[in-house]
């Protein structure tokens, strides 16, 4: 529970976890705005779970956040202080301009809705494992593909070939926006440049705002299915 002083200060002195101030971070955690830029659409729920088990088997990019205070590291072990994990998220996909501050309000109502939902034990960092090299994967079921893409990509990416319900304009219309790839990426077979974005997102000097798939939350099976139902 390594916030900061304040806020894990606060905790162990039995002050936190004031009804307030949980219903306020799990607000926060549900809603945009927490970023002040206008331009986020993004919120925590986003791309993390709060239960146990992601609801109706959603696949998300982000573990989910029941009993991430109780972690000992997050990002695989990379980051040792949970507002630090946090401030990553809300930097790179939220386009948070300054990383939170621990002794902000917002960040301190986010603070106790996180312990509010970690009622387990301490535990060691979750798996992270990024897919470094970009390889192809053998295509699989598109039936398995289109509840992968529904369970995956759908809310942020809308309906496949319109983008119909999609969480923002700037989310590329799926699989039209590979029409492009010849010009783009010329040389580049089309399906790589996919399996690239899914695996790095933003990284890797990718760019964009897009979280990364790691081999723990997007399987190569579920990949290839995804590839088979989108044609590519
Ligand atoms: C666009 C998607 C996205 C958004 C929005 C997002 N995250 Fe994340 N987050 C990720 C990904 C991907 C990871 C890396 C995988 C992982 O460790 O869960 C991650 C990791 C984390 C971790 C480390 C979890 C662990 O155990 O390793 C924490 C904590 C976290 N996010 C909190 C938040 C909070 C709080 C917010 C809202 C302020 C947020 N995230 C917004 C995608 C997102
Ligand atoms: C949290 C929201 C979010 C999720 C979930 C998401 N994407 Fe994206 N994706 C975006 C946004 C926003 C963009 C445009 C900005 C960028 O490139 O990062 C994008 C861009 C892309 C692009 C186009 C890259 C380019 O510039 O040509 C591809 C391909 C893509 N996503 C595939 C996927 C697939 C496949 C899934 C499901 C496994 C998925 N995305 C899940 C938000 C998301």
């Amino acid at each position: 529970m390594r916030w900061g002083l304040l806020a894990a200060g606060l905790v162990l002195a039995g002050c936190g976890g004031s009804a307030s101030a949980v219903d306020f971070g799990e607000e926060l955690f549900q809603e945009a705005r927490l970023s002040e830029s206008q331009f986020n659409r993004f919120s925590c729920s986003t791309c993390h779970a709060s239960t146990p088990v992601p609801e109706g088997g959603r696949i998300n990019a982000g573990y989910s956040l029941h009993n991430v205070a109780s972690r000992l590291g997050w990002w695989g072990g990379n980051e040792t202080r949970l507002l630090d994990a946090v401030n990553f998220c809300y930097v790179s996909f939220m386009r948070g301009v300054s990383p939170l501050e621990p002794e902000e309000p917002k960040s301190r109502a986010l603070y106790e809705y996180l312990v509010s939902i970690s009622p387990g034990p301490e535990a060691p960092a979750l798996p992270f494992t990024v897919v470094k090299d970009i390889v192809e994967v053998p295509r699989a079921d598109a039936g398995r593909g289109a509840e992968v893409y529904r369970l995956a990509c759908q809310t942020c990416h809308g309906e496949p070939h319109t983008g119909k319900g999609r969480l923002t304009e700037a989310a590329s219309v799926l699989p039209e926006v590979v029409n492009d790839y010849d010009q783009l990426f010329p040389g580049i077979p089309k399906p790589l440049v996919v399996i690239e974005k899914v695996r790095h997102g933003q990284f890797f000097h990718v760019g964009g705002n897009m979280p990364l798939y790691s081999r723990e939350a997007l399987s190569d099976e579920d990949l290839g299915a995804l590839l088979a139902f989108l044609g590519l």
